[in-house]
């Protein structure tokens, strides 16, 4: 039994099996044969933000997988946290009825706190603009299926880099494979925090930041898109200077290489063009169906199975 609270808990071997795991899960549900290893199980989903791909994935995986789940949505509504009970008590009671919790939350560090108390594993879908771990899988998972390796990668990370829990749920395991070059694309407003880029820097990673979408675009392997993250800014005149800064247009295709790709976590709003959709370059729907595969993986291997 294991807990998945940030990327950087994982060893390099650990993120590999369970890659190939994942692999094995795909084949499972394309051929129809998933095994159910979850049968008798049940996983609990809270969800203290809204999400679409992160829950239903989340369930859809429990359910394929033999399990039952039981769920929260809008949790910081209808669930009791709305009368104040604390996310250690909430996790206790969720830790007596299910044999894994699937828990969201807008506060950075929730999981940890969670984690004091639990007595069953947990799994972090996102604490804030800090960690998304199944994110960072899903999208590692997407970037070996489409460009069939992990070295040599030139990734371009776009958009609102400050708040991305996606982007620092990725970087550290794209840190294991050699020769990959990151290229931070932002605003200054909504660049990487200055200790960060300081960590990095002591830890030799080999990046480059800058301002203009364009720039290196010819050079990218993997351009991946951010939404500008609305719900972390203190109010809408400072979310609404800098929203549409960064759009990856239908025209910035022409300079893109054929062999790229263009991820994002989803959901977008104004920061590709919809043209953009039918391009075969555009893997952002093929990359959410990954998170299904990924999260069956994830469910076993916290599980311990
Ligand atoms: C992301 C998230 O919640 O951090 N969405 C997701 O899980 N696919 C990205 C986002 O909301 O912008």
């Amino acid at each position: 039994m294991k807990n998945i609270i940030s990327a950087n808990q994982f060893t390099k071997d650990e993120v590999e099996k369970i890659l190939s795991r994942a692999e094995i899960m795909e084949q499972g549900v394309k051929s129809g044969k998933a095994e159910k290893l979850l049968k008798d199980k049940i996983v609990a989903c809270i969800f203290f933000e809204p999400s679409t791909r992160t829950r239903l994935s989340f369930e859809t995986a429990a359910l394929k997988l033999g399990a039952q789940v039981i769920s929260a949505e809008n949790a910081m509504e209808n669930s009791s946290a709305h009368k104040g009970e604390t996310i250690e008590d909430t996790t206790k009671i969720l830790c007596s009825y299910a044999d894994i919790i699937v828990i969201r939350h807008p506060k950075a560090g929730t999981l940890d706190a969670a984690a004091k108390v639990a007595t069953k594993p947990l799994i972090n879908a996102g604490d804030g603009a800090n960690q998304h771990p199944t994110q960072g899988f899903l999208d590692l998972y997407t970037i070996k299926k489409e460009q069939g390796r992990l070295t040599n990668l030139n990734i371009g990370f776009g958009g609102d880099l400050l708040n991305s829990r996606t982007l620092r749920s990725l970087l550290p395991f794209l840190r294991f494979y050699e020769g990959n070059k990151f290229y931070f694309i932002s605003p200054k407003e909504l660049e990487l925090p200055r200790e960060f880029i300081k960590g990095l820097k002591e830890n030799g990673v080999n990046f480059e930041e800058l301002r203009s979408l364009e720039e290196k675009l010819p050079e990218l392997d993997v351009l991946y898109m951010t939404r500008v993250q609305k719900e972390r800014f203190p109010d809408e005149v400072s979310y609404n200077k800098v929203k549409d800064l960064f759009i990856f247009k239908k025209e910035h295709l022409k300079t893109l290489k054929q062999s790229a790709i263009i991820m994002h976590p989803l959901p977008k709003i104004n920061e590709i063009e919809v043209e953009v959709d039918a391009d075969p370059r555009a893997a952002y729907f093929r990359q959410a169906e990954n998170g299904l595969y990924v999260r069956m993986a994830l469910l076993c291997y916290a599980l311990g199975l």
